[in-house]
């Protein structure tokens, strides 16, 4: 979603700026812009629709040097893809601001400088903010009390920072709903929608809270609460490494991403298991004794990690014998569930940042749980700090918008999740041990199915020409089926659904014929014969299967049946390895249909609007 660099410095920022968008591309964006305060005290713009390189382009055309600057990705809501819509937007030649989020007094306002007679030059709702500011500083207010007077008035999420022309020594923002982070460096400050941007020029961050307004200048920065009084916030070290945007040789981000997730599931297992048994405190000191009260399980999240939670809920019954709910953050947030005694609050999130699911959070602080807990993947994210527990995934830096290795690393940590609580719940110490060694074998599990990339790869190019494609699985492989649907319509934008295969009768089978593909993930576990019935359904009518089974699974190709063994054994956490070839699956029909495999169309990475 929208992504905001800033800089006061004593050198010129274009490029600075610019390598900040370029790391941030991966959020999701349709156009790009840049603003900088020349030497002579002029606000210079440029913006372009499209990537950052068109920006880039246009930028070698037409220069912009000076030390303080604004840059922005845009992700369309108020208004169309168009160049006047892109950031910055400016108000009368002095304010110029940038804004991720969405304003949702928006007609109000607009209705309102429309009446001061003020002629608005886009459709955005952010337009409406620079003008608002402008109206404060030009009746006399400084450019810090002109902000914090205008986020009073803006209903909804939005992350802003702020720049005038009159005094380029200052950049300002202010954050809610939204993320926004400091960089300190010598002699310079930055500000961005995340910590990546910045890497190349600093390590050293704070993290903006909800409401809180900072003033930056090249000697230093200051910030407010929401109430205008000083605050302190602590200073973070990044131990983001600043080459972890780079492709690493592959073709793509997410194909870097699919094959670094042995080594990420193995990092997320580091120091959590031990012998034969899990780490009893894994989940933070307060966790052995919260588990132990704890009588049922609530699971939020969006999108892939709620395909996570949906696997982790069939595990959380079979093994700890809780009850478990997972539901869509943007369902949850709006209702009134009923919440059971000692129920645990459970976020899960790849970026920590999610809109919904950080006001799922902020809704289950106001109900009755016993605790809130978060998977989480970005250290420092609101989810992290906004939790009672939080417990890290370690996949690293996930560029590609489909999520690949974000969710193994979930779905692994769900499991040592399910076993934390189950120690308190009847699991034995043969069954922890057990499982431990699935633990241990699934690195190396996941590193074989990587060793049949390239049959996957041919099993792709039947795909090319389809425009729809249904996903059957049973049991932990229903979400993963789902899982699998979602990963090929995000990038190959075919129509894919995903059943559980015992509802095929109940209406998908009318969608079944020759044309139509159905991929089937099957593993071996006692709901294989039944699998094998709903496959004769789809076959008695013509329809074309792709199975990805374990080598347990004994079954057999033939005419109307692709089979795709995959060189590894049934387990409980056979889901996380029938998610690999998906992925792949996923990633070539889309290669082939050359799409833009790391930033789809109309995607984002990071959900930060509602
Ligand atoms: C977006 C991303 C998905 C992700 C979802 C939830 O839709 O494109 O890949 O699964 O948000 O994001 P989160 O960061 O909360 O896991």
């Amino acid at each position: 979603m929208c992504g905001i660099v800033g800089a006061v410095a004593q050198r010129d920022v274009d490029l600075i700026l610019l390598e900040g968008l370029r790391r941030l591309e991966y959020r999701g964006y349709d156009s790009a812009g840049m603003c900088i305060v020349s030497e002579s005290g002029a606000l210079n713009k440029v913006r372009r629709v499209g990537k950052v390189i068109e920006l880039s382009k246009a930028l070698a055309d037409q220069p912009l040097r000076g030390h303080t600057g604004l840059a922005h990705t845009r992700w369309a809501t108020h208004g169309g893809v168009t160049e006047d819509n892109a950031h910055p937007h400016v108000s009368h030649q002095r304010i110029s601001i940038v804004h991720n989020g969405i304003i949702e007094n928006f007609e109000a306002l607009r209705q309102e400088i429309v009446a001061a007679g003020i002629e608005l030059r886009s459709q955005t709702d952010s337009e409406l903010i620079a003008h608002l500011i402008y109206q404060q500083v030009s009746s006399g207010h400084s450019l810090l009390d002109a902000l914090a007077a205008t986020a009073q008035r803006l209903h909804g999420a939005y992350a802003l920072a702020v720049m005038d022309r009159d005094d380029p020594s200052t950049l300002v923002g202010t954050r809610s709903g939204s993320p926004l982070v400091v960089g300190i460096g010598l002699g310079e400050h930055f500000l961005a929608s995340d910590a990546g941007a910045l890497l190349p020029v600093t390590r050293q961050f704070v993290y903006l809270e909800e409401g809180d307004l900072v003033a930056i200048r090249t000697d230093g920065f200051e910030v407010y609460d929401r109430s205008m009084i000083p605050v302190t916030r602590e200073l973070f070290e990044s131990s983001l490494n600043a080459d972890a945007v780079d492709k690493g040789g592959y073709r793509h981000y997410m194909l870097k991403e699919i094959h670094q997730q042995p080594d990420v599931v193995a990092e997320t297992l580091e120091g959590r298991i031990i012998d034969n048994h899990l780490v009893a405190d894994c989940f933070g000191p307060e966790s052995e004794a919260l588990f132990a009260k704890v009588e049922a399980i609530h699971i939020i999240a969006c999108g892939t990690s709620y395909h996570a939670g949906l696997v982790a809920r069939y595990w959380i019954e079979a093994i700890a014998g809780l009850p478990c709910h997972v539901e869509i953050a943007s369902e949850y947030r709006y209702r009134s569930p009923a919440v059971p005694d000692n129920t645990l609050f459970v976020t899960i999130s790849q970026s920590g940042e999610t809109a919904d699911t950080l006001s799922a959070l902020r809704e289950a602080g106001r109900r009755d749980y016993l605790a809130t807990m978060t998977i989480c993947n970005v250290p420092e994210s609101s989810l992290i700090r906004e939790s009672d527990l939080a417990f890290m995934t370690r996949a690293g830096v996930e560029i590609g918008v489909a999520s690949t290795k974000a969710f193994t690393t979930q779905v692994t940590a769900l499991m040592l999740f399910t076993m934390a609580l189950a120690r308190h719940h009847g699991m034995s110490a043969a069954q922890e041990a057990d499982l431990v060694a699935e633990l241990r074998a699934l690195p190396g599990q996941i590193r074989s199915i990587l060793q049949i990339e390239t049959d996957i790869a041919r099993v792709a190019e039947d795909f090319t020409g389809k425009e729809h494609a249904l996903f059957l699985g049973r049991g932990t492989e229903f979400p993963i089926a789902m899982e699998g649907a979602l990963k090929l319509k995000e990038i190959s934008y075919i129509h894919a659904e995903a059943y559980a295969a015992g509802e095929l009768k109940h209406g998908p089978l009318a969608l079944v014929d020759d044309h139509l593909p159905v991929i089937v993930s099957a593993s071996s576990s006692e709901l294989l014969a039944k699998l094998v019935s709903n496959l004769q359904e789809v076959r008695a009518r013509g329809g074309q299967l792709y199975i990805f089974a374990d080598q347990d699974a004994d079954l057999v190709a033939s005419d109307q049946v692709h089979l795709i063994t995959l060189p590894v054994n049934h387990s409980t956490l056979s889901p996380i390895l029938q998610t690999i070839p998906l992925q792949l699956l996923a990633y070539y029909v889309a290669v082939n249909r050359g799409t833009d495999v790391d930033q789809p169309r109309n995607l984002a990475k990071s959900v930060t609007v509602e």
